[in-house]
């Protein structure tokens, strides 16, 4: 069976390194806000080239951390993407705000346009979601953003490591969300999230959030490393063991991301010709192919053809946010088309940095015999 994903090769690689610096950090007694972590932040921040950032419990809390720290009130609108993860509209309503949804573009991502016709007076923040590992256009979001005073929080959440116009993403607005899942592009063997920012006031607060509200950045600050809470807050640490297993994944971030692209231009070039629709790197993206995600009508019987040929694949997102039972009373805007449409026919097939290139060949070869037969 060709797996959807899996970690296992690459923990049969690394173990002898993992649980050794695993156990170099719990002997020094450390399980939080050690040197391992310590030294994580500083490299995340640097290698994204932000002024500022701090490492959650996982991409969830990075944007419930962020919109906690914006103090929505109960009319306050996020205007966000439908078609995305349900934590990204979670968040929101777990920091009191009120998700609007929006629709997608073609490629799947959300757009100024389609921004622009969910604004109203409410309109506080935008999130725009950078799906499957592109960025959306973040030049022109931010444009419109700050003429209108909106507050963009982004889910970098499937795209660390992706660019736009040359810039990573996670830069452009007031903070960038990541996530360190173990599918995402830097996956650790739990849960893990960071929180890039430019701008310290923010930075501040966000990491009194992550903590109970207590005060741990600056030593001129009366309650400096007190348990006394400056605000409400709540717990979402990284803890030494995740952080020592991202610290040495970090190193080699850029090969999995290579790894990644690689294995989309051998798809690419293989299913080009074929009446499928392909994932496309927008100009002035780099795209970091967090999944390879196709779309066509008669998705049910690629996926079982695939499933019968021994080859996993999976929907990202079978169901868009207001389909859901959880979400039915949601804000909307009328015209969901795209998303509707895309939720009906797109199947992501297996990209991993350790995917074999025998087993990319396979699945290309099927889905060709496949899609020949339809
Ligand atoms: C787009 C998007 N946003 C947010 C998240 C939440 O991240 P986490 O699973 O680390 O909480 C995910 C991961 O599933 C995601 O794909």
């Amino acid at each position: 069976m060709i797996k959807y994903w899996s970690f296992l090769e690459e923990y049969k690689k690394n173990k002898n390194r993992f649980l050794s610096n695993i156990n170099k950090t719990l002997i020094k007694g450390n399980i939080f806000f050690g040197k391992q972590l310590n030294i994580f932040e500083k490299r995340f921040i640097k290698k994204y080239k932000s002024k500022y950032g701090i490492a959650v419990g996982s991409g969830t809390d990075a944007i419930l951390i962020s919109l906690l720290a914006l103090n929505l009130k109960k009319d306050d609108e996020v205007i966000v993407p439908a078609n995305t993860a349900i934590p990204t509209v979670s968040a929101i309503v777990n920091a009191g705000g009120k998700p609007r949804l929006i629709d997608i573009e073609d490629d799947y991502l959300t757009s100024v346009s389609k921004i622009k016709k969910a604004t109203n007076k409410n309109t506080k923040v935008i999130i725009p979601v950078h799906l499957y590992g592109q960025s959306c256009q973040m030049e022109e979001i931010m444009k419109f953003a700050n003429k209108n005073k909106i507050k963009v929080i982004e889910d970098c959440a499937q795209a660390q490591g992706a660019k736009y116009k040359n810039k990573f993403v996670g830069t452009f607005g007031l903070s960038g969300c990541f996530s360190f899942y173990p599918t995402k592009i830097l996956g650790t063997y739990g849960d893990g999230g960071f929180i890039l920012t430019n701008d310290f006031k923010f930075f501040e607060k966000i990491k009194r959030i992550r903590f109970y509200g207590i005060e741990t950045n600056n030593h001129k600050k009366k309650f400096f490393n007190e348990y006394y809470a400056y605000e409400n807050g709540i717990n979402s640490r990284l803890d030494e063991i995740q952080s020592s297993i991202l610290n040495l994944k970090f190193k080699n971030v850029d090969n999995l991301i290579y790894k990644r692209r690689k294995i989309a231009s051998i798809y690419i070039k293989n299913l080009k010709n074929l009446k499928i629709i392909l994932p496309e790197q927008n100009t002035k993206c780099f795209h970091v192919y967090n999944t390879f995600t196709l779309y066509h009508k008669k998705r049910k019987y690629i996926m079982n053809y695939l499933k019968n040929n021994n080859i996993q694949s999976r929907i990202i997102y079978p169901y868009p946010i207001q389909k859901m039972k959880g979400y039915e009373k949601i804000k909307k805007v009328k015209d969901l088309s795209n998303t509707e449409k895309f939720s009906k026919g797109i199947f992501s097939i297996p990209l991993y940095p350790e995917l074999k290139l025998k087993d990319v060949l396979k699945i290309c070869k099927n889905l060709k015999n496949c899609i020949k037969s339809i």
